[in-house]
C-alpha cells in the first residue's frame, strides 16, 4: 500500500475520491498533486486512477486552468517578448499526412512573425514533425535555448526537439496515460497541449484542431468540446488561441511518411502541392498573421519564392542541405483500382497505420525510423479511377513488411460504379471563443 507520508499538504487517495465521487479538485489540491507526481511522492497507480476518475467525471473550467499552470510550473517557461517580431505559433492534434508545418513555419516567418515550432518524433500512426525533417540530409533537431532564439532573429521560424525541461510532468503523466486507457481524457488533452505550448513563450496560438478517422477526435462535437477548451485555457494565460476544426477522414495531400512529407512540402514551397495542403496552410497562415497583428497575403509569399528562401534558410541553420535529394525507399508495392468508379472514401486511420507498418513510424519510442517508408497516393475521395489504374504506391526498405500493411489497407477504399463521395473544404469550423 501507498502512503502519502504526513509531511505532505495532501493525502492522494483523498483526491482520488473527490474526483472518483464527482467532486471538483481545489487549486492548491491540483498544484500539489502535479508537483507530488513530478517528484515521485505521488505514484504511477495513484496518477493512474485520478487519470481513470478524471475521463470519466470530467473537469469545469476553474479546475482544468489550474491543472494546466500547474504543469507548465513544473519545468521552465521560455519568453520570446524581445524579439524584434511578434512570435505566433501552430499546434495540430495530429493526423496522417499532416505535414502542415514544413510550409507553415517557414512562410509565416517571411511574412514577418518568429515561429518557434518546438515539436516532437511520432509514436503510432500519426507522422512526427522532427522524423520528417529529419529526412532532409545534415538536418539536426536539437538546439540549446541560445541558437533556437539566434535562428529566430535571423530566419525569423525554428523547428526543434522541445528539452526536457519543458512541462516535465506533462512528459511523465502523458507516458502514464498512454499504456492506462486515458489519453482520451478531453481536459487531460488539452491541458497537455497547452501547457507546453504556454511554457514555450509563444506570443499567439493557432490550433488545428483533426476531426475523423485518423484524428483523436472522431466526432465533431468532440473536436469542438477540445477546441473550446483550449482557447480557453489561452484565453486564461494570456496567450491569444484560435482555432480551426479540419477535415481527417481521409490523408491530408498526396504523401504520408517522412521524406515523402518533405518533398510535398517543398513542392508547395515552390508554388504548386495538393490543394487541400495549400489551402489549410494559407487557412493557418492567415490566423497566426491576424494573431500576431501582421498585415501581409500569405499567397503571395508562396507565389514569389519568398517563403522557399525562408524554408531553405531555415533548413541550413540546422545544419541540413536543402538542395541535397532526399532519400527514397528500395522496394515499392502498387496497389490498383479493383474497378472502374468513383473512389468514395480513403480511410485516414487505414493509411497511417499502413505507413507505420511500412517502417515510416514507430511502435516504442526508441524505435529508428525509415526516412523513404510510406504511401503515395494516386486518387482523393471525389475522383474517377478505372480499374487496374495505380490507387495507391507502398514504399519501405523492409519488403517483408508489405504483407501486414495491405492488411490493414483491406477495407479501407471503396471504388464505386456511378457513386459520389462528399468531398468538402479541408476547413470545417472556426473556433475562437471559450467553451461556455
Ligand atoms: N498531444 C499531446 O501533446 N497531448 C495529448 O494529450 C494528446 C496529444
Amino acid at each position: 500500500m501507498v502512503i502519502t507520508p504526513a509531511t505532505e499538504a495532501f493525502d492522494a487517495v483523498d483526491i482520488i475520491r473527490t474526483k472518483r465521487d464527482g467532486g471538483v479538485l481545489s487549486t492548491p489540491q491540483i498544484d500539489w498533486v502535479i508537483d507530488a507526481y513530478t517528484r515521485g511522492a505521488v505514484a504511477d497507480e495513484q496518477m493512474s486512477a485520478l487519470a481513470m476518475a478524471i475521463l470519466i467525471r470530467g473537469m469545469g473550467r476553474d479546475e482544468i486552468s489550474g491543472w494546466t499552470r500547474a504543469m507548465i510550473a513544473s519545468g521552465e517557461r521560455m519568453d520570446f517578448t524581445d524579439l524584434p517580431r511578434p512570435s505566433v505559433d501552430k499546434h495540430s492534434t495530429g493526423g496522417v499526412g499532416d505535414k502542415i508545418t514544413l510550409p507553415l513555419a517557414p512562410l509565416v516567418a517571411a511574412c514577418g512573425a518568429a515561429v518557434p515550432q518546438l515539436s516532437g518524433r511520432g509514436l503510432g500512426h500519426t507522422g512526427g514533425t522532427l522524423d520528417k525533417l529529419e529526412s532532409v540530409p545534415g538536418w539536426q533537431a536539437g538546439l540549446d535555448n541560445d541558437r533556437m532564439r539566434q535562428i529566430l532573429v535571423d530566419v525569423g521560424a525554428v523547428i526543434c526537439a522541445a528539452g526536457s525541461g519543458l512541462a516535465p510532468a506533462d512528459r511523465k503523466l502523458y507516458a502514464l496515460r498512454d499504456v492506462t486507457g486515458t489519453v482520451e481524457a478531453i481536459p487531460l488533452i488539452a491541458s497537455s497541449i497547452m501547457s507546453k505550448k504556454i511554457a514555450e513563450g509563444t506570443g499567439g496560438l493557432v490550433l488545428d484542431v483533426k476531426v475523423g478517422s485518423g484524428a483523436f477526435m472522431k466526432s465533431i462535437e468532440d473536436a469542438r468540446t477540445l477546441a473550446g477548451t483550449m482557447v480557453g485555457l489561452g484565453a486564461d494565460a494570456g496567450v491569444p488561441t484560435v482555432a480551426l476544426l479540419t477535415d481527417m477522414s481521409t490523408p491530408l495531400g498526396l504523401t504520408v511518411g517522412n521524406a515523402l512529407e518533405v518533398r510535398e512540402s517543398v513542392e508547395v514551397l515552390a508554388g504548386g502541392g495538393p490543394t487541400d495542403v495549400v489551402d489549410l496552410t494559407l487557412a493557418l497562415a492567415r490566423e497566426m498573421l491576424a494573431l500576431a497583428g501582421i498585415d501581409a497575403d500569405p499567397a503571395a509569399a508562396l507565389a514569389d519564392g519568398r517563403a522557399m528562401d525562408a524554408w531553405k534558410a531555415m533548413i541550413r541553420a540546422q545544419g541540413g542541405d536543402p538542395d541535397a535529394a532526399l532519400p527514397t525507399a528500395r522496394e515499392s508495392h502498387v496497389v490498383t483500382a479493383p474497378a472502374d468508379g468513383v473512389l468514395t472514401r480513403l480511410d485516414a486511420l487505414a493509411v497511417g497505420v499502413a505507413s507505420w507498418r511500412l517502417g515510416a513510424g514507430r511502435a516504442r519510442k526508441e524505435d529508428p525510423v525509415q526516412a523513404g517508408a510510406g504511401i503515395e497516393l494516386h486518387a482523393k475521395p471525389g475522383q474517377q479511377v478505372r480499374a487496374g489504374q495505380p490507387l495507391l504506391t507502398l514504399h519501405t526498405d523492409t519488403p517483408e513488411r508489405f504483407a501486414r500493411a495491405l492488411e490493414s489497407l483491406e477495407g479501407a477504399y471503396d471504388v464505386v460504379d456511378g457513386g459520389t463521395a462528399t468531398v468538402g473544404e479541408v476547413v470545417l469550423e472556426r473556433v475562437d471563443t471559450p467553451l461556455a
